[in-house]
């Protein structure tokens, strides 16, 4: 029996972060333990991923195995791709690695990725698992954020500040690449938010002759200055500048942002949205709950069937994107 009296089979638990970290995977994974070892749970941190796992690196850890990592970027169980665990022979490699641990459940922390490969490790071995969504690109349905997501573009939004003060001493465009890999999530709260004139995303066709006259209006208008966002997924920056430099006599400079978005240390809203997942997560385990992926919906903690996660895509908030264009000028 838990301390909240809900009856569950599972008396030890692993935890993971396998893909791509994300700034506030550490608030989760330290929510994961403490939660866990308040009810009584044995917990095991496994290292670099889902390679780590097949591999065996397992370590048991302990309430102070996660003090002084709340503010910290990035994940203390490292990580690394594992593009082969979805080989079934090395997913049985790693459940058996599970076993020789005794781990019952699995708690994985991680982006859409990950999410697949837990729901995949459930319907091989039925093994108790829950996600906990953690991307920066927030690409995962059946939660507002995914953890990292506010960090990255308060990252991205700070350097687009300092970009914007060179930017108009020296009266140039700035084409501005974000991560995000096929969606426009990143890029457009950070172009909405840092005032961008133009923003490009995957998922609306862009056309260059009319960002073109746009910033050839804007210069009529004694703007002297531009930022343009564009999302990785629809082309490198430097692209963008080639075009651009075809149609408008101008200084036009790209910068790429890249893994920074990555880094930093998590903001209040990645730690909170982390610690109370985090915590669900093993509560959902406790309650005898699996292949559920936990999420904050207009800021309750709410929890979902992975499948049914893992079967919507997350559209692009057009009424923010429309927002951003008649904000721009
Ligand atoms: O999924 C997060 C992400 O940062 C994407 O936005 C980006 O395209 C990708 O990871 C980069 O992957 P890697 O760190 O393996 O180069």
């Amino acid at each position: 029996m838990n301390k909240k009296g809900a009856r569950s089979k599972v008396e030890t638990i692993g935890v993971i972060t396998p893909g791509g970290d994300a700034p506030g995977m550490n608030p989760a994974v330290r929510a994961v333990v403490r939660t866990a070892i308040f009810n009584n749970l044995k917990v095991f941190g496994i290292y670099c991923g889902w390679r780590g796992l097949i591999e065996g690196k397992v370590k048991d850890l302990e309430l102070n195995s996660v003090s002084g990592i709340i503010n910290q970027g990035g994940t203390m169980l490292h990580t690394c791709r594992t593009p082969e665990f979805k080989e079934k022979a090395l997913r049985q490699k790693a459940m058996d690695v599970l076993r020789a641990y005794k781990i019952d459940a699995l708690v994985v922390i991680g982006g859409d990725g990950s999410l697949r490969a837990a729901h995949q490790l459930f319907k091989d071995f039925k093994l108790p698992v829950i996600h906990v969504p953690a991307s920066i690109d927030n690409d995962i349905c059946g939660t507002d954020y995914s953890i990292g997501f506010d960090t990255a573009v308060n990252t991205a939004v700070e350097a687009i500040d300092k970009i914007r003060d060179t930017a108009s001493s020296h009266e140039r465009i700035f084409v501005v690449e974000v991560m995000g890999r096929h969606n426009g999530h990143i890029a457009l709260d950070v172009g909405l938010v840092a005032g961008a004139e133009a923003i490009l995303v995957p998922e609306i066709k862009y056309n260059i002759e009319d960002i073109a006259k746009k910033l050839k209006y804007g210069k009529q208008r004694g703007k002297n200055s531009f930022i343009i966002v564009v999302a990785e997924g629809v082309a490198q920056g430097t692209h963008i500048a080639k075009e651009l430099k075809e149609l408008i006599d101008a200084d036009i400079r790209v910068s790429v942002l890249g893994h920074m978005q990555r880094g930093g240390s998590p903001s209040a809203l990645s730690r909170e949205t982390a610690c109370k997942l985090g915590a669900h997560a093993v509560e959902l385990l406790l309650q005898g709950k699996s292949a559920m992926m936990v999420g904050l919906v207009s800021d309750k903690v709410v929890s979902n069937p992975m499948e049914s996660v893992i079967k919507r895509k997350r559209k692009l908030d057009m009424d923010a994107y429309k927002l951003a264009e008649v904000l721009a000028g």
